[in-house]
């Protein structure tokens, strides 16, 4: 299966190839890793096999004097564990492109490591320009390097001037992999009073008819909905993917599962990762469930060519649900594989 790319001309001799076809690949969580830890670091052969992506941080939660050890982490992680022997990603998240730290970020990686490294991820994106920059230095460094392979990007989704240019962002670069929501940033980018990363509130609701018990417990509490429509509808419009981000308490799966089950219902291909319990709940959420395969798998039967309409236990099925229903079976078959 393959993305359709729009045609990318590369700037200079040595530059990358032109950016078309490149593969759908499964990535339901996107783990991440502190690279300037060494314990962590060791178990990374071991990990890169049971997860589809990899991902060392080189942002926040990595602190001020641990930046320079976080990124030499990183070269070293890369250099040590064969990625692509299990298929599985490595990606990075650089520093802001405000902070004294992203210029040696990229220099050092894609100098290093630029062959191995698949995605780099940009925090706090607020406009199409801030991808633009980045786009124009890695294709510096990917020719100075002569890297062969485009590195992409993926932009985080957490200013509210971000979510206001969304759709600009989602298209500024041949090199966009996808965005995630960043719901801790988000939250104070937007003054909102919380200082949960990711989930619901428990005093953020909708009123509900008073009338029974059933209809106050059901009451709403999803801060993140509008965002993660509007990311999907941005990222899907331009052939790149959307992803839920952090879930940060990690004592409560079920919420967690709930999160992350929504944003999968809406159309994102999976989530960050962020405690080792989270990478099985991924796998499971962001995978279709199997009553569902079999059901689609039954639709694209009785409409060979994808026309018509017939009946199936009673729902009436036409060209908009067998394609609702090619959805479910392909990333089923992706699963699968
Ligand atoms: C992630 O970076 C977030 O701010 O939620
Ligand atoms: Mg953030």
């Amino acid at each position: 299966m393959k993305l359709p790319r729009r045609f990318f001309q590369p700037l200079a001799a040595g530059a990358p190839e032109p950016f078309r076809d490149l593969p759908i690949k499964l990535e339901r969580m996107i783990h991440f890793v502190p690279p300037h830890n060494e314990k962590v670091r060791a178990r990374v052969p071991e990990l890169a096999k049971t997860v589809d992506v990899v991902l060392g941080n080189l942002e926040d939660a990595v602190p001020a004097d641990q930046k320079e050890a976080a990124r030499n982490g990183f070269v070293a992680m890369a250099k040590a564990t064969d990625f692509a022997a299990s298929g599985t990603g490595l990606w990075t998240r650089i520093n802001a492109l405000n902070s004294p730290w992203i210029l040696d970020d990229l220099f050092t990686l894609v100098a290093e490591v630029g062959d191995k490294l698949d995605v780099v991820m940009v925090p706090k994106v607020e406009g199409p320009w801030d991808i633009h920059y980045i786009d124009q230095l890695l294709a510096q460094l990917e020719a100075r390097h002569g890297v062969r392979k485009p590195i992409l990007v993926h932009a985080i989704l957490e200013t509210a001037e971000g979510v206001a240019n969304v759709d600009a962002i989602a298209c500024a670069s041949p090199r966009m992999h996808g965005m995630s929501l960043g719901p801790a940033d988000l939250a104070a980018s937007r003054g909102m009073k919380t200082t949960r990363v990711g989930g619901g509130h428990p005093d953020y609701r909708v009123l509900s008819d008073p009338k029974g018990e059933e209809a106050r417990a059901s009451a709403q509490q999803d801060l993140w909905h509008y965002t993660i429509a509007r990311m999907v509808d941005a990222c899907m419009a331009n052939g790149i993917k959307a992803f839920y981000g952090p879930f940060g308490d990690f004592s409560d799966s079920a919420a967690c599962e709930v999160q992350f089950r929504n944003a999968f219902l809406m159309g994102c291909a999976g989530a960050w990762t962020l405690h080792p319990s989270q990478v099985a709940l991924a796998k499971t959420v962001f995978a279709p469930d199997p009553a569902e395969v079999n059901f689609a798998a039954r639709i694209v039967e009785a409409m060979p060519d994808g026309t018509g309409a017939v009946m199936i236990d009673g729902k009436m099925q036409d060209d908009a649900t067998w394609k609702q229903a090619k959805v479910i079976v392909d990333l089923a078959r992706l699963v699968a594989e």
